[in-house]
């Protein structure tokens, strides 16, 4: 999603701007931008594609200044072009931003008196509102002010203009935007994690403030004009996550990563009370009659499977999408608690169906996330983090089963009798996450005879249906391979008619009830030919004797999607390497959606 870089200091900014910029790559992005002052002269360069061609647009113009801004835009409005790339002008102004205004057209169709644009995206509306309003009884940061009083949707926006070569101001509303303190220096940024190199101490800033910065100082005006002070957070993030070490890919080294993410997670988190897992009151946990859970696309899955695991301990369980609830008319059950999962804590969607469930009469907002100061923890009354480490790949590997691990560890702090079972499942996880680990080589040469297919149906049945779901998530987000998932059972209701010699099938046997079940559906997918790729348990006694069979190690069954997925995340990866794509950072996807 789009990425916001600022600085003002006594040097030249464009290294630091540019290094922002490709720290913010991994949110996933199709052009970029930069605008810097120098000599009260306002100076663009603008780039359709990576961060890279832009740095060598701004080596070659030797662009340098002491005050600028960046952008990494992913096309909302207009398509991914360099005259849609931000930053956006209007006279001396420069602006970029990140959200979407959704009163644009209105606002559009007033300005085109005096104003023509240049591009069909919604920050040139802003560029030019900005413009207009500008006169020389007021201050930029006045007229800023005043001019995001007009804007409706979400947004995060920085200003320069080259008539003031010592200030930068931004603001906020619904999308995230930080302030790096620097010695005699001063950044922001729509991630921290932009501005590492240069600083880390932090100001995150809260919906509708207003900023003012210079080299040495720093003005916030909240929602009503107040100037506030914000609390400073220390961001101590080594910069290891940013080094794809020996790995060829992060979302490959984030893969390997689990087993120490797995014990990290779990660390105090076993056989504990649900007070001290969520620091609550100690009286909620009895009071916990059913659990409203509400994500987005992985974290979602994540939800789906804990479905299963409330529902075994008697505790009543609804799973939505966040887009959906938030628009649709619900009934809150009695004693229910609301629970957000979300990887980056920023998900626009997620976010607003939480602020939506706060006017609902819920028992209290549990927020599962991997981001300590993100505005689902800010929005919810109790937090547990999960402690994957920066996750840089677009696609969710070790965020899902931190997830996963937190909401086990939930379950089993709920559960009436302290369950023995999943403790001791939990305790192993990080051993046996090695040991499916230790299957890459086998789960490669797979994915190299799958790797031709263009499309997929992924099969299991119970519990790990979602995995099959998000199995398939996986596949076609990296490989770009259409795949689809199915509970296996209801193949027969319909998607049977899919299955020929054509149709790969991926599909997943453990032991437990359903094997039987699961085995004879795989006959029938057999019986029409299908072409089947089976992920089979070791101690699964029953031979199935056709199709393509790996064998993984046996584990507990409890934790089981927790294993499983960490072999579908490998049979991703290497489908998506071999078909040469941009594993990282695929096509039109984003790290965090910031957006509608
Ligand atoms: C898929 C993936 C996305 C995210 C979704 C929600 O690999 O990463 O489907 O899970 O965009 O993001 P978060 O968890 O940050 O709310």
């Amino acid at each position: 999603m789009c990425g916001i870089v600022g600085a003002i200091a006594e040097r030249n900014v464009s290294p630091i701007l540019l290094s922002g910029l490709k720290r913010l790559e991994y949110r996933g992005y199709d052009s970029a931008g930069i605008a810097v002052i120098n000599e009260h002269q306002l100076f663009r360069e603008r780039s359709q594609g990576k961060v890279a061609a832009l740095e060598a647009k701004v080596i070659a113009s030797d662009l340098k200044g002491s005050l600028g801004i960046a952008h990494t835009r992913w096309a909302t409005h207009g398509v991914p072009h360099e005259r849609n790339a931000h930053p956006h002008m209007s006279g001396t102004i420069a602006v970029v931003h990140n959200g979407i205004i959704e009163n644009y057209q209105e606002l559009k169709s007033k300005l085109s008196v005096g104003y023509s644009f240049e591009s069909e995206t919604d920050t040139e509306v802003i560029a030019h509102l900005i413009h207009s309003m500008r006169n020389d009884s007021e201050t930029l940061f006045a007229t800023v002010q005043k001019a995001i009083t007009y804007l409706e949707g979400a947004f995060s926006i920085a200003v320069i203009d080259s008539n003031l070569p010592g200030e930068l101001v931004a603001a906020r509303k619904g999308t995230p935007l930080v302030i790096g303190m620097g010695l005699g220096e001063n950044f922001i940024a729509s991630d921290p994690f932009a501005l590492l190199p240069v600083t880390n101490q932090f100001i995150y800033l809260e919906d509708f403030d207003c900023i003012r910065l210079t080299c040495t100082s720093i003005e916030i005006l909240d929602k009503s004009g107040h100037i506030i002070e914000r609390p400073t957070k220390n961001l101590y993030a080594t910069d290891d996550a940013a080094d794809k070490g020996l790995y060829k890919h992060y979302m490959q080294k984030e893969i390997f990563e689990q087993p120490k993410a797995l014990s990290e997670t779990l660390q105090g988190r076993l056989k504990v009370n649900l007070a001290t897992l969520m620091g609550c009151d100690t009286h909620l946990s009895s009071k916990i009659e059913a659990v409203q859970i509400n994500a987005c696309g992985t974290s979602y899955h994540a939800g789906l499977v804990a479905k299963y695991w409330f529902e075994s301990i008697g505790i009543a369980c609804h799973v939505e999408v966040a887009s959906e609830y938030r628009y649709r008319e619900s009934v809150t059950p009695q004693n229910t608690l609301f629970i957000s999962i979300s990887q980056s804590g920023e998900t626009l969607d997620t976010i607003e169906a939480l602020k939506l469930a706060k006017q609902k009469p819920f028992l209290g907002y549990l927020a599962i996330t991997n981001s300590p100061d993100s505005a689902i923890t800010r929005e919810s009354n109790w937090t547990i983090l999960t402690h994957a480490g920066r996750e840089i790949g677009v696609a969710s590997t070790k965020a899902f089963t931190t997830q996963l691990t937190v909401l086990l560890a939930l379950v089993d702090a709920l559960s009436q009798h302290s369950n023995a079972a999943i403790s001791e499942a939990l305790t192993s996880l990080p051993f046996y996450s090695e040991a499916m680990l230790a299957m890459d080589e086998t789960i490669q040469k797979m994915s190299k005879e799958f790797s031709e297919s263009t499309s997929a149906l992924f099969v299991a049945r119970g519990i790990l249906y979602p995995i099959a779901m998000e199995g398939a998530l996986k596949l076609k987000e990296i490989s770009y391979i259409h795949a689809e998932s199915y509970p296996a059972g209801e193949l027969k209701h319909g998607p049977l008619a899919l299955v020929d010699k054509n149709m790969p099938v991926i599909a997943v046997v453990t032991e437990n009830a359903l094997t039987d079940k699961m085995i004879a559906n795989l006959e029938e997918i057999n019986a029409r030919d299908g072409c089947l790729y089976i992920f089979k348990e070791r101690r699964v006694q029953q031979k199935i004797g056709f199709g393509h069979e790996i064998e993984l190690p046996d584990m507990p069954e409890i934790t089981s999607p927790i294993l499983v997925s960490i072999a579908l995340q490998l049979f991703s990866y290497h489908v998506a390497c071999e078909k040469g794509t941009d594993v990282d950072q695929p096509r039109n996807l984003a790290k965090s959606v910031t957006v509608e």
